[in-house]
């Protein structure tokens, strides 16, 4: 028995009902999502070939790695007048490995300097040589339908390294359908993209058994179990993509963020924030246990900046809290002035819950408003790698307890791109 076939009729009503809830918190943003990995993106015109070219080709490098940073790094390659030309396809051609492989390479947008730039320079001969340089002629020549897509793709498989892969395949349809002017003639055959977070809410809703997330050649098999779930239904497969990975992302509690508030710190709130701090810092190994009052005297430094001290809340309880302060970057112009993150802290019962990261959405938009274009910070880089923060002396900047240049644990975002550019000198953070 197919494992379609083991799909009752009740399963699949318990689950349609889990989908529509989904669906309607998703569209209410209570899943979050606001920001999803492909904002990151120059907004070039939605019809342009350039637009359909920057959608593709770094989605073939988009597997096993964070997709925020993938897009952040791609979006960061375009800026740069050094490396923006490996999205131009007659470029590329001429370019030869070597120079495309450490354009790539710059912004970390290939992690894997072999594999990486041969995929992408494989893509661009394919576009430039078999659809006159335009991925969008491509989908004209295949009718604009995706079976036909799936199926050329499938069977040119060389021709177009991983994005032919029957997970990437989708999710690069399902983008290009939501990021430029693509209209597909049978948007119900993209079907689920099945990556971690969506194998994880498959495995959450009982369509499959979490021992399955494991077994080989799982992943066609659930783009079929959803397909089979969904027909008939109000949705698309490709609908409830987004809505899954969000769901499991955000540890499936679907409201958290709708329900949190996050406001500017008042002196009502110190002892609570200590007591926050405290719990929080508690859970990690790198924790002296200074850290409650290490924020209490930073309260009485001229580089505090009370619009930038937050709290969030739920339902009037204290989830997190986030400082940033004023520091100088010593360079041979002079100081230049921008900030630290430090600290931030979320209740241990809500970590993984997208927190952290909208106090720093936040914020960040407050400092962005008071001019302020660049956030420090010193940390561990597993956890800040994957909220937007690189390390700092990638754009020539240094701890001061950095002799060597190479400390990964001091890192850097720009809330400006570029904000950083020509800006070499040492940083100070306690
Ligand atoms: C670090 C801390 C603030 C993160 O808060 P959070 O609300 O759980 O973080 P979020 O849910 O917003 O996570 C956003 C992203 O940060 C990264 N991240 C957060 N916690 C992480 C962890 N423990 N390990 C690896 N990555 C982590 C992930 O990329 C995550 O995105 P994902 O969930 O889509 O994978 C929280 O764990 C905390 O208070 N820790 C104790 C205090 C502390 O260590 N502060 C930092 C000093 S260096």
């Amino acid at each position: 028995m197919s494992r379609i076939d083991k799909l009752t009729p009740e399963k699949m009503k318990r689950i349609l009902n889990v989908v529509d809830r989904l669906m309607r918190l998703y569209e209410d943003g209570a899943l979050g999502g606001e920001v999803m990995p492909e904002d990151a993106n120059p907004d070039l015109p939605k019809d342009s070939d350039e637009n359909y070219l920057y959608f593709t080709l770094p989605m073939a490098l988009n597997y096993q790695r964070n997709s925020y940073r993938m897009w952040e790094s791609a979006l960061r390659t375009y800026q740069d007048k050094e490396t923006m030309d490996v999205f131009c396809l007659t470029a590329v051609v001429d370019m030869g490995i070597d120079t495309l492989r450490e354009k790539l390479c710059k912004h970390r947008l290939a992690l894997q300097p072999n594999k990486h730039p041969q995929i992408w320079m494989q893509l661009c001969q394919t576009f430039a040589q078999n659809f006159d340089g335009s991925v969008k002629r491509f989908f004209a020549k295949n009718n604009y339908c995706v079976a036909n897509i799936k199926n050329y793709m499938g069977t040119n498989k060389k021709l177009f390294p991983y994005l032919s892969g029957a997970k990437i395949m989708n999710y690069w349809l399902y983008v290009m359908g939501q990021y430029t002017d693509a209209v597909f003639a049978d948007k119900e055959n993209i079907t689920v993209a099945p990556d971690t977070h969506v194998m994880q809410a498959s495995a959450k809703l009982g369509l499959i058994t979490p021992d399955d997330m494991t077994s080989p050649n799982i992943r066609p098999i659930v783009s079929d179990l959803w397909n089979a779930v969904l027909e008939g239904s109000s949705w698309c497969p490709i609908d409830v993509h987004t809505p899954l990975w969000l769901w499991s992302r955000g540890g499936f509690v679907a409201d958290t963020r709708k329900k949190m508030t996050i406001r500017q710190e008042q002196p009502g709130d110190y002892a609570k924030v200590y007591a926050l701090v405290k719990a929080a810092f508690a859970t990690t190994s790198h924790s002296d246990g200074t850290e409650p009052d290490y924020l209490n005297a930073l309260r009485k430094k001229d580089a505090f900046i009370p619009a930038l001290s937050l709290v969030a809340e739920i339902a009037d309880k204290l989830v997190g809290q986030i400082v940033l302060y004023e520091t100088q970057i010593t360079t041979p112009g002079g100081a230049i002035t921008q900030l630290v993150l430090s600290p931030i802290s979320v209740h241990p019962n809500y970590f993984r819950q997208g927190i952290a990261r909208a106090m720093m959405d936040h914020a960040f938009g407050v400092a962005l408003e008071l001019n302020y274009t660049a956030v420090f910070l010193c940390g561990e880089p597993e956890i800040y790698y994957g909220l937007g923060f690189v390390p700092s002396y990638g754009f020539g900047i240094y701890h001061v307890d950095d002799p060597d240049k190479n400390a990964n644990w001091c890192m850097a975002k720009e809330l400006v791109p570029g904000a950083l550019n020509g800006v070499t000198g040492t940083i100070e953070i306690e």
